[in-house]
């Protein structure tokens, strides 16, 4: 058995996740390693919104009424609290729906605004869709061009050296923080200083990395992070861009209408400044909420270290012994200290579809696809992986169990 550091209170953070006793319909105890695609939410997250919709539940920023005063200042309460929690200020936080609609907005309220035909955006083999696909449709649209940094296959990281290539001349630098398919934690310091070298602008999509390790973003350097509050034990439907103060006096609006505007007359419109240009129509009151809340919990229960040792350890040993089993291949090294929770993995004759339901049938959920990654699935030669994801509720029983069923199901159906 691995070590597992016990300074992080793995009993007590389960038993504040009512999900994590659930039972399936099949009679099988739950266990939750499909983490990477989204967390679970402990009860104060669930209560707090819960709470919010029963007692003073209207739309924020618009009427003078008493629960509108309320849901207001528990919407901007929020913003200066979540981002503290990532390291700046609620000047440079910006609500969006998703980590994807915070990349869109990189691209559409930023790049839009100040890239034009032959500019270049880098980006990378390892990313998700969600950091290709915008700067795809803005290369078709605007004449800009895309460059991909390989991933070597062999080392499981980016391509550096190629990286250094790629970003001469580049105006924007888009890297993932941490890769949802490999657990993969990217040296985002380095991209950093090599795309300040060029003058570029630069964004991380820290969807996967922001559950793991503690953002400090003015200090990081970036000039736009993401992140998915769905990942971090917040509720769906809420994400934020942080950005730094220069690239939002570059920003323009994304998506228009309501809730962003100064003044409309039928011949033009005056915009809101900052923050308040990106946040159109209602806005997100109880995700805020809800999110607020879990900052707070984490802060109050997780020390982002200790669960790092103790989410790396899992996947480590569940690497290794995963790799003893015959016909398995594990993808990446989770064995790597740095590697972040995830565990990519094929059998050779069982497919990942039904592999995902014989595990599931154990009471394992883990992901089985491409994990919106596909230019990464083609870099390593596959079409899909299972993947199992750790986070910080998960435990060495709940790895051990996970080893055994999988070896029963390799004997029996391999
Ligand atoms: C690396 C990475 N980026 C972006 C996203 C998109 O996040 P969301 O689905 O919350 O928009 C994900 C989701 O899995 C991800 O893993």
């Amino acid at each position: 058995m691995g070590v597992v550091d016990m300074a992080l209170d793995v009993e007590s953070i389960r038993s504040q996740f009512p999900i994590l006793q659930r039972t399936l319909p099949n009679g099988k105890k739950l266990v939750y390693f499909d983490n990477a695609a989204t967390s679970q939410k402990p009860l104060a997250v669930i209560d707090a919104m819960s709470d919010f919709y029963k007692n003073y539940h209207a739309n924020a920023h618009r009427a003078n009424h008493t629960l509108a005063d309320e849901s207001t200042a528990a919407l901007e309460g929020a913003r200066d609290r979540i981002s503290k929690f990532f390291g700046t200020s609620e000047s440079q936080m910006i609500y969006t729906g998703s980590a994807t609609e915070a990349m869109n907005l990189v691209a559409y309220g930023w790049a839009r605004y100040n890239l034009s035909e032959g500019d270049v955006v880098v980006t990378t083999e390892m990313e998700h869709h969600a950091n290709i696909v915008p700067w795809q449709e803005l290369s078709k649209e605007r004449g800009i061009e895309l460059r991909y940094v390989p991933v070597d296959t062999e080392k499981f990281t980016l391509d550096y050296d190629a990286m250094e290539i790629a970003v001469e001349g580049a105006s924007l630098v888009c890297v993932g923080h941490v890769s949802n398919v490999l657990g993969v934690r990217n040296d985002i310091e380095r991209v950093i200083r090599m795309a300040r070298s060029q003058g570029a602008r630069i964004a991380i999509d820290s969807a996967q990395g922001a559950p793991h390790e503690k953002i400090k973003f003015d200090d990081l350097g970036a000039d736009f992070l993401s992140v998915a509050a769905h990942k971090m034990a917040g509720p769906t439907g809420i994400g934020c861009l942080l950005v730094s103060e220069e690239a939002l006096s570059e920003m323009g609006p994304f998506l228009t209408g309501g809730s962003i505007v100064k003044r409309v007359s039928l011949e033009d419109t005056l915009f809101q400044e900052g923050y308040a240009m990106f946040e159109t129509g209602t806005p997100r009151m109880a995700e805020a909420i809800g999110w607020r809340v879990a900052v707070d919990w984490l802060e109050e229960n997780v020390d982002f270290e200790e669960a790092h040792r103790h989410v790396q350890s899992i996947a480590s040993w569940m690497a290794s012994r995963m790799r003893e089993i015959p016909g398995i291949t594990v993808f990446g090294f989770p064995e790597r200290e740095e590697a972040i929770g995830v565990v990519s993995f094929l059998h050779d004759t069982i497919q990942a579809q039904d592999l995902g339901y014989l595990l599931d049938a154990g009471g394992f959920a883990v992901r089985t696809g491409h994990h919106c990654a596909q230019p990464l699935m083609e870099a390593m030669g596959v079409g899909s992986t299972n993947r199992a994801s750790v986070w910080i509720y998960n435990t060495m029983e709940e790895a051990e169990a996970f080893v055994s069923h999988l070896e029963a199901i390799v004997s029996r159906f391999g």
